[in-house]
């Protein structure tokens, strides 16, 4: 049973510690719940900064319903970090219920996104209690976008574009976790918002994004559909939504690309033992270990978005720095929103949503972590 009013869920992990540090930050008493005390413990004091100053414990839990209600009870809301989420998440969201707390992730994933809606989103309305998945960079920041260009009246039309660099000519600084969601992307149906409609994106998509913040075009993925297009899906302003994501390094979005196309190919048929032992090879091939703490210096983001009308055109852009930092403190945002009941919307919600894009921007900004531009076209 929790002792502290914030789980953070996936405590060994490369985010669930950045989640920690914002907590620590805002004077967040929180329990740590991961599947090994010990390795948290370990990790946490490698990892953690300002841990002295924390108030905190540390819960073993099994990954199942039962073992996590037992863990999250007493708190009211839980930061889960454990994915990737299709395969994991939503054992931790019945469980965050059972236990009648909040539940927030750090998913991006779109199918995943439709399943809590779906399944939990009635429920978690039905109990007082919020349920927001990718409350996270991916994607956030994008959605801080296309909310600013939407106050521009009459934009019912929404592209975005989230771009992000890491170090040169690699993928590296990208975590295990992410690099696990990643593979599993090419599981997963991916849309875009058509006329109201969820769209299928065809299997080999791809984007030439072309944007005033680059010299050269930039290539891009829809990187399964994003969660925004099931965001805005029962938004009353908004008709379309396409979403697109790309690395500044080119090469390292084709090999992607290429991975996907090999998907379809020879992966796509195997059974789902086979397809896991294929995403296993790849994320031990390319993300062996937990990467570096990351520097403003090296990792750094552009999310745009473009809002069209019938004759309003605006694009809206945040620049960002420090994807995996930022979405430690988006939870913190979050959270802090939550233990003071003060979200906008019960039931399934994005962030921006529940907790407001301007209040999230503005956190953000106030850590150096976002600026943003308005700019009419
Ligand atoms: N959308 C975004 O912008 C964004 C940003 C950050 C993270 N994420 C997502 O968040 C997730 C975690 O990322 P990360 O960077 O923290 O990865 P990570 O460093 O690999 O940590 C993963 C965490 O999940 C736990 N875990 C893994 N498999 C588990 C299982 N079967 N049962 C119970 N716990 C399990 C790990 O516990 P052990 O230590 O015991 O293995 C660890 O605590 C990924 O899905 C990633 O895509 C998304």
């Amino acid at each position: 049973m929790a002792k502290y009013p914030v789980v953070v869920y996936g405590a060994s992990g490369y985010t669930g510690m950045l989640i920690m540090d914002a907590l620590i930050d805002q004077n967040i008493p929180f329990t740590a719940v991961a599947r090994s005390a010990q390795r948290t413990r370990e990790m946490m004091a490698q990892r953690v900064v300002r841990l002295e100053s924390a108030t905190y414990e540390i819960i073993e839990a099994d990954h199942s319903v039962e073992s996590l209600t037992r863990a999250f009870t007493g708190a009211k809301v839980v930061c889960n970090t454990v994915g990737p989420f299709g395969n994991f998440g939503l054992v931790a969201v019945e469980a965050a219920l059972k236990a009648g707390c909040h539940h927030i992730d750090t998913s991006g994933e779109q199918g995943y996104t439709r399943q809590v809606r779906d399944q939990f989103g009635d429920l978690y309305r039905q109990a007082g209690l919020v349920v927001a998945p990718s409350t996270s960079y991916m994607y956030t920041f994008a959605e801080i976008a296309a909310e600013l260009a939407l106050e521009t009246e009459g934009v019912d039309t929404l592209e975005t574009a989230t771009i992000w660099r890491g170090p040169r000519h690699s993928a590296a600084g990208v975590t295990v976790g992410s690099t696990a969601s990643i593979f599993e992307l090419f599981r997963q149906e991916q849309c875009y918002l058509w006329d109201k409609k969820l769209v299928p994106h065809a299997a080999d998509a791809s984007f030439e994004l072309v944007l005033p913040d680059f010299i050269q075009p930039v290539f891009g993925l829809p990187w399964g559909g994003t969660s925004l297009p099931v965001f805005f899906e029962q938004d009353a302003r908004v008709r379309a939504c396409i979403s697109a994501v790309g690395f500044y390094d080119n090469a390292v979005m084709q090999f992607v690309h290429q991975v996907g196309k090999k998907w379809e190919t020879e992966y796509k048929h195997m059974s789902k033992g086979e397809q896991d032992a294929v995403i296993k090879h790849m994320v031990d091939s390319t993300t062996p270990v937990m990467p570096p703490r990351e520097r403003t210096t090296i990792q750094r983001s552009v999310d745009v978005a473009i809002g069209r009308g019938q004759l309003a055109a605006v694009r809206a852009t945040v620049h960002g720095v420090t994807p995996y930092i930022s979405t430690g403190v988006l939870q913190a945002a979050a959270a802090i929103k939550l233990l003071d009941n003060e979200a906008a919307k019960r039931g399934f919600v994005s962030a921006s949503k529940a907790f407001g894009h301007r209040y999230l921007l503005g956190f953000l900004e106030q850590r150096g972590l976002a600026r943003a531009t308005v700019t009419p076209l």
